[in-house]
This record gives C-alpha cells, structure tokens and sequence, in this order.
C-alpha cells in the first residue's frame, strides 16, 4: 500500500524522521491521519507515536523548524507543534489499561504493537513508519486497510475489552459509521449494545462532540437510527426515543415520528450544513409525544410547536449545547415551523403575511427550508403540490417584503419615546401602548409611519389618562 504524502507533508515527515533517528526514537504516523490519507479525506494534522518519550522528540523537531508554536502536556506524556498549515501530535507508544469501574487509565511504555492494540478501531490502528531504514511502510496487524476498503467498522481486540477501556468509543464507532458511510461489524455492534450503559460514565461534553459530528456527516439519520438501535440514544436522549413507534387506535394509525423526524434531518442535511438549522429538523416535532392525543378524528398534536420550543433550552441544557443565540434560533424555528404551512390556505391576508416576516426576521429562508423538508410524504403528487404551495407562499413573501420591509422592522415609535412623551417610567402601560402599535400597523389597520403610529399612541394613553408633558 502506498500513501501518497503532499510535498508539504513529506518535507515535515522527513524533519521528523531525522530528529527521531537523531534522538533514536523510532517514530510513525498512526490513527486518523493514515486513515483519512487512505480513504482520501483531506488532512491538516497527524499523530506520531514514537518509541520512548514523545515529549523529547517534539522537543528536537521543534529545533528543526522556525518559530513553530509548542505546547508539552506533562502529565499525559504528550506534545503538539502547531506549524502554520499542519499540526502534529506526538506520544510516547504505551500499553494502557483501565480498571473497569474507573475512567483513570494505567500507562506504561510499550511497543508500537501495544500502542495499536489499545487504539479504538482496526482503521484508526494503521501505522506508517518514519524510519531510516523503511520509511514509508504501512503496519497493518489488524487488516485495518481490507476494513477501510469493505467499509467496516471493527475493534482491534475482543470489543467489549476495547469498548470498557474507552466507553466513548461506542459513540465513536456510530460517528464513524455515519461519517464514512462504513458498516458497524456485528460483533462489535453486539458488544455496544451489552455496554450501552457505560455510556454514563463519559462527560456530556464528549458525548455531545460525538453528536455533533454525527449531525454534520453526509446522511444523519444513519448516526441517530444506529445510536437508537444501540441502545445508547435511551440513555444520552430518551426524548428522541419517545418519537420513536406508531400507534393505532379504532383503526386509526398516526406516523412514526422517530422516522419521520429523521428524514426531515437528512431532507435538509442536502440543503445545508449548518449544524443548527439541522438541529432544529432534529427538534423540529420534539413535543409531539407530551401533546398526543386521540380524539374523534384521529390523532392530534395540538401546540406541539410551543411545547416543542419551550423543551429546547431544556435539552440544549442536558446536552451542553450552547445556551446563546444559536439555541434561540433553534427554537424559534421549531416554534414557527407550523406557520408556514397555515399560510398555503387560501385566501391569506397580508397581515399573516407580514407577522411571519416579523416573527421570523432574518431566519425566513431557513424557516422554509425547514417547511419544505417537513415533507416526507411517499406520495409523489401531494409532495409536487406541497412544494407549489410554499413556493406560492415564497412568492407572498417576497412581495410583501418589497412593499413593506417588514423583516428586521421596529416600530416608529419605541418604549423610550412613549415614556418621554408622557414622563413616565417603564411598566405595563408602556408595553401595552407598544403592542398596540405594532399590532395595528402588522394588520395594515394604520400605515408604518411614524406620524400614523403617534397618534395611535396618543389615543391609546388617552384611554389610561395619560397626557403629553410637553
Ligand atoms: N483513539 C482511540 N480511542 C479514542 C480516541 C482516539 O483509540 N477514544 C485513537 C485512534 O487511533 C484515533 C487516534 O487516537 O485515530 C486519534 O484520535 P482523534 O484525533 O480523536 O480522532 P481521529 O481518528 O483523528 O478522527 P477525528 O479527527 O475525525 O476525530
């Protein structure tokens, strides 16, 4: 097997192996960068492990190069020379064990086959030797490189022993699987799930990091629905897992919104890569379960939008995502993500129009993105005239946006202006003479000018008492 290195590659490999044979540590590259060189993914980093102390080959490499920024981890025998395009990690190679009950792990020293006996999966235990006299060389114990070529996912050693040295590592074997588009082998599928509960002992952090990649991989969904068939997606996210199953009841079935939901996620997965417009498909029908209901015509979900979006700081917390505007955006496009669809009836005024530009602001596009991947109908001829519905809504959009620039809009008239005109403080009386404004001018019941909008203010206060001081 022959690797094809970029010069740029090759130039830092060949530093690395003269400083290592200088230092007489035997040096290789190992784990993801072999990998992805192999399967072709583009690489901007490599691990070296070498024979001996890894904190004392980074050190002379780092002789061998100007300027290059480096950063020794004592306490894990680790180093990382960041050079301007490629970061490099180095280690000593080690036989590393853990006690089952704890997650500190034993090291000691150990050889290059020790070091790729521990790693996590047959592909990321590939080496490629740095030295003098087989530079070059691909070390494959595991048949790690016919594992890349049939797609499959699979440990080095008994997974069970390999999945309780690192229980993250069953989340690892899915993202792969989802990123790679590989195959978990069965063995090693079966050992997951005996272990799923192990799961427990990783951080939320780590986890989440996982989850985040398996959002980002080319088709989601295949992440979500192994994470499901694991067993793990019952421990890490049970609210997934309630979406999960379709009842009937007289006869009447609703859909599986486990499925659904994941079709949604992989539909807009091929019009975006933003990791939160996919979370919001994600969560997109997350309160469908906490709002079931069966009543004389079949199931309901009445108010999942708002059930929905009020669990989303809720999960955003468990899952340590980031409480900022990014879980704002996630939940306001699940609490709106049923508007558009109210808008396809027919004669829709230009007001609902306009409060949709209004509620949605600048994540308009995303919000039909959204809708439209909502559409997971098998039928041909429904999904074609779903589409044209939104496209005439698009069109409403468009058009009312020209004439009014409702999107990123503020009323003329603010609570600043309110309470000087009147010389009051801020309170209820405030927010209500603003709503008001907004309100009438959102139904076009007064037009968006200034002038208009005072003297509704003036009549609004009129009915509080409320008088202009000057
Ligand atoms: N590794 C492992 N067990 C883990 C994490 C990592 O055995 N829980 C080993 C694997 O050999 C892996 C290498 O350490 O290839 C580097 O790990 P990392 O940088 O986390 O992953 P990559 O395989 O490089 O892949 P990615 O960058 O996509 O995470």
């Amino acid at each position: 097997m022959h690797v094809n290195f970029t010069d740029r590659e090759l130039f830092i490999f060949k530093k690395i192996a003269h400083a290592a044979w200088e230092s007489g540590l035997p040096s290789y590259l190992i784990g993801g960068f072999v990998r992805d060189k192999i399967i072709g993914r583009p690489t901007k980093d490599a691990d070296i492990v070498c024979l001996g102390d890894g904190i004392e080959l980074a050190h002379k490499v780092s002789e061998r190069f100007s300027n290059p920024t480096v950063s020794y981890f004592k306490n894990f025998g680790t180093a990382h020379i960041r050079l301007p395009d490629f970061d490099v990690e180095f280690v000593g190679a080690r036989k590393e064990s853990y006690q089952r009950d704890s997650r500190k792990p034993e090291v000691e020293p150990g050889t290059l086959e020790d070091d790729q006996d521990r790693r996590d999966f047959t592909i990321n235990a590939l080496a490629i030797s740095l030295n003098k006299d087989d530079f070059g060389t691909m070390i494959d114990p595991f048949g790690g490189l016919a594992d890349i070529r049939n797609g499959i996912i699979r440990t080095p050693m008994e997974p069970v022993k390999t999945f309780s040295d690192d229980p993250l590592r069953m989340m690892r074997a899915i993202r792969f699987a989802a990123q790679l588009g590989f195959t978990i082998e069965l063995q090693t599928f079966e050992a997951i799930k005996a272990d799923a509960d192990r799961i427990r002992i990783i951080s939320q952090e780590r986890v989440t990091e996982e989850l985040n990649k398996i959002m980002l991989s080319p088709k989601p969904s295949v992440g979500w629905d192994l994470l499901f068939k694991a067993r793990l997606l019952q421990i890490i996210f049970p609210q997934m897992v309630d979406l999960y199953g379709a009842q009937t009841i007289d006869g009447k079935g609703h859909k599986d919104n486990f499925y659904h939901t994941l079709q949604v996620l992989d539909n807009i997965s091929t019009e975006t890569d933003d990791l939160w417009l996919r979370w919001a498909a994600l969560l997109h029908d997350i309160g469908k379960p906490p709002t079931k209901k069966f009543e004389e015509d079949g199931w309901t979900f009445h108010g999942h939008e708002v059930v929905g979006a009020r669990m989303v700081p809720k999960i955003f917390t468990k899952l340590k995502l980031p409480l900022n505007e990014k879980m704002r955006y996630v939940q306001k496009l699940v609490a709106l993500h049923l508007r558009p669809i109210s808008l396809t009836k027919e004669n829709i005024t230009d007001s609902a129009i306009r409060r949709l530009l209004f509620d949605a602001g600048d994540d308009i596009e995303d919000l039909m993105k959204l809708c439209k991947a909502d559409i997971t109908s098998k039928n041909k001829l429904k999904v074609k005239r779903y589409l044209q519905n939104f496209e005439l809504v698009e069109t409403r959009l468009a058009e009312v946006e020209e004439s009014d620039k409702i999107r990123n809009w503020q009323p003329p008239i603010t609570g600043e202006i309110i309470m000087q005109t009147f010389g009051i403080g801020p309170g209820r009386q405030v927010g209500i003479i603003k709503d008001a404004i907004r309100e009438a001018i959102l139904d076009g019941d007064i037009p968006n000018s200034y002038e208009a909008a005072y003297n509704l203010m003036l009549q609004k206060a009129a009915e509080y008492n409320l008088q202009p001081i000057a």
